[in-house]
């Protein structure tokens, strides 16, 4: 498989979450999900230990179920404060955010048609443990991200499944007790792999030089 034509910078700022754009139809080889865990295997880990761990969910029964999950958070987040299609007054803003929003929305209803969805979790000797560790997943997924990226893959970064986690773990045969779940992303070809840079902050607006 060839790697798209993208410099660091743009593979960094153009790794978008990626939702209507995915290709539910066109599979993806096991090789390219192996291809990106190698490469978010480099990903730093603490104490040199590497406890992170990769779910992939190809089977379409379990993809529909933890989908549906997915789907019913979802839809309790559409009522939440958070949600970004909520007007905030500010017209560009809301321009963006209903956006993001309408996005957001596709995913929900379709998360479990993606061909397939990968779950960064994090193990540990016991619950307490893998739990507290879970920052060491955060890197690793990124790295995957990016990897699939630049094979002309898409992901979006989820969480919200973990307030079902046991019922997720359940599906999909997770020993509970010893592995916490983080991250849960579609994994799919994007249809075209033109992606822009998103409007952001400025550097300025989050750096505290010296101190807060
Ligand atoms: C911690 C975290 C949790 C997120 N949870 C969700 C989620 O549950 N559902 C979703 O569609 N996107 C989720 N996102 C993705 C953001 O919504 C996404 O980054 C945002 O829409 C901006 O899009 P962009 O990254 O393409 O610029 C999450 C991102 C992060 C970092």
């Amino acid at each position: 498989m060839s790697l798209l034509d993208l410099n660091p910078d743009e593979l960094l700022s153009t790794t978008r979450a990626v939702r209507k754009r995915l290709d539910f139809d066109r599979p993806v080889p096991d090789d390219l999900v192996r291809d990106c865990v190698k490469l978010a295997l480099q990903a730093p880990s603490g104490s040199n230990l590497v406890t992170m761990q990769f779910v992939v969910i190809r089977d379409q029964a379990k993809r529909q179920a933890v989908g549906q999950i997915y789907r019913e958070l979802y839809a309790n987040y559409k009522r939440s404060p958070n949600y970004p299609g909520n007007p905030t007054g500010d017209a560009e803003r809301d321009r963006v955010q209903a956006k993001v929003a309408a996005s957001a929305d596709f995913l929900g209803e379709h998360l479990g048609e993606a061909p397939v969805l990968v779950l960064g979790c994090n193990t540990g000797p016991n619950r307490a443990a893998a739990s507290a560790g879970l920052s060491n997943i955060l890197p690793g997924m990124w790295s995957f991200m990016l990897a699939a990226r630049a094979r002309g893959l898409g992901t979006a970064w989820t969480s919200m499944h973990v307030a079902r986690e046991r019922e997720v773990s359940e599906i999909l045969g997770i020993p509970y007790e010893t592995v916490a779940q983080a991250v849960l992303t579609p994994l799919a070809f994007t249809k075209g792999t033109d992606f822009r840079p998103a409007q952001r902050p400025e550097p300025d607006a989050v750096i505290h030089w010296d101190s807060w």
